[in-house]
């Protein structure tokens, strides 16, 4: 029911339907300014307001038609009204079997919400350090599988390149979406600047000479990384991928949560930056499914669109279009504050417990989400003693802290990485590493180190008798 219709009811005295009207009206002034400014709001807008929103929108899609009738083989149907409630009666997902970004005929309302989700996420990032973007879209892919989709986009316009020069990442997914993509990695060693490692620039360099630049397909370099890696010098790389006309994706999967990282990538792009890949949940607090793929020329994220298969899940785009209503950009900025200050608060927690009970959190000013506490104390340890930290935390319920112990070896896809988890050859002592990433909260902090703080006094105590003796024995 809209304000006209309410006001011919004549239900009510003027002075009751004017005030009503007044309601519809600022809200149906929200939604115009929505749609015309397709930018993020500033001020979040309330839970009900959103899902009025939803349900306006949710009568859009064919399958909410009065009088319809579907024939064919997708019609966005329910067998449970739980499955229907959950997705605000839309079923039919978003885009064409030909392009993830076209609008569905039968899906107009979601259509709206994935077009106008990526309209607000590109407005966002613009105001948080990527002042040149021309195009992001969300799509349901995790953020490997859309670097994956890049891969596959770039090689399709270098159909006889196969080369990936990749500076490494001790992480499972992101060296995969290379080997799923069919193409081949070229790994390239770090580097320890003595403020973290970096992917060796001259080493990339000396990989493109030799492989000729026609022959790669892209670089891949990463901007958010456990420490004591820290982001590649994207913008040196760039500089490079201009100079051999090669392209460049940039990695960032959780890295729009801190500015600088965005800056760092916004100079990079002044000499050459193709795509660079965000995942959903790791920067907005939305479940696991979807991640932001961005481009500085809106033609390349077009063809990332036309690369995908088939329609796709609107799950990510939805969450992602509530969440930025429901928190505004003001929202979004606290929470990077809040981050920000986290990561500080995590850092000087750390170094207390250093002081009390040995080791040292690593000097890594480049790495904003990410501190690693060098079990210096413990010396070079076997490997199973490092282990046996991880699991006791875990036991605790520390989640997500990594435990890197020397001599982990690791073979993915008949590649061979040695020391696993701490992205280098060169041996090192055992080290734990915790981030601040957006949503922690100083009790997550607060137990986390006490928890450690329990950890490390039992290891102290036992350290010369029965747990090392132990850990030996279960060897
Ligand atoms: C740097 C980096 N790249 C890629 C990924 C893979 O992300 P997803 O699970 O969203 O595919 C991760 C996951 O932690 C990551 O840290």
């Amino acid at each position: 029911m809209d304000a006209t219709t309410l006001k011919a009811t004549k239900y009510f005295v003027r002075q009751y339907s004017d005030q009503a009207f007044q309601c519809f009206e600022s809200r149906r002034k929200k939604i115009m300014k929505l749609f015309e400014s397709k930018s993020c709001p500033d001020d979040p807008w309330k839970d009900e307001e959103i899902e009025v929103f939803l349900h306006e929108i949710a009568m859009m899609d064919s399958n909410n038609f009065i009088g319809s009738c579907g024939v064919g083989e997708r019609e966005a149907r329910f067998a449970s009204q739980i499955v229907a409630r959950r997705h605000y009666y839309m079923g039919h997902g978003i885009g064409r079997s030909g392009d993830i970004t076209e609008i569905q005929p039968k899906a107009a309302g979601s259509s709206l919400i994935g077009q106008l989700s990526n309209c607000m996420i590109l407005d966002l990032l613009k105001s948080i350090g990527l002042p040149s973007l021309k195009k992001c879209i969300i799509v349901p892919l995790a953020t490997g599988m859309s670097i994956l989709l890049c891969l596959r986009t770039l090689h399709s316009s270098r159909p006889e390149a196969k080369y990936v020069i990749w500076p490494r990442l001790d992480q499972k997914s992101c060296f995969k979406c290379i080997l799923a993509s069919g193409l081949v990695p070229r790994i390239v060693k770090n580097v320890d600047t003595g403020k973290g490692l970096v992917g060796c620039v001259e080493d990339i360099e000396k990989e493109i000479e030799s492989l000729g630049p026609e022959s790669i397909v892209c670089i891949l370099s990463t901007v958010s990384s456990f420490a004591p890696k820290v982001p590649d010098d994207v913008v040196n790389v760039a500089q490079l991928c201009k100079k051999y006309n090669v392209p460049h994706i940039v990695n960032n999967a959780y890295g729009i949560q801190s500015p600088s990282y965005l800056e760092l990538i916004e100079k990079a792009s002044k000499s050459r930056v193709d795509l660079f890949v965000s995942s959903t949940d790791k920067n907005f607090m939305v479940p696991v499914g979807g991640s932001i793929i961005c481009g500085f020329e809106a033609k390349i994220v077009d063809e990332v669109g036309k690369m995908y298969p088939g329609r796709g899940s609107a799950n990510p785009s939805m969450d992602m279009f509530i969440t930025l209503l429901n928190i505004g950009k003001k929202g979004y900025l606290e929470l990077l504050d809040e981050r920000k200050k986290m990561f500080i608060y995590l850092k000087n927690e750390l170094e207390e417990v250093s002081q009390e009970f040995g080791g040292e959190v690593l000097e890594t000013p480049g790495n904003q989400l990410s501190l690693a506490f060098v079990f210096s104390q413990f010396g070079s340890l076997h490997h199973k003693f490092f282990t046996e930290i991880g699991s006791m935390l875990f036991s605790k319920f520390v989640m997500g802290a990594r435990i890197v112990a020397p001599g982990d070896s690791k073979t993915i896809g008949g590649y061979a990485f040695k020391n696993w988890g701490s992205h280098t050859d060169e041996s090192f002592i055992g080290y734990l590493t915790a981030s601040a990433t957006v949503g922690v909260k100083k009790e997550d902090i607060d137990s986390f180190v006490k928890q450690f703080k329990t950890v490390l006094l039992k290891v102290s105590k036992h350290i010369n008798q029965k747990f090392v003796c132990e850990v030996f024995k279960t060897k």
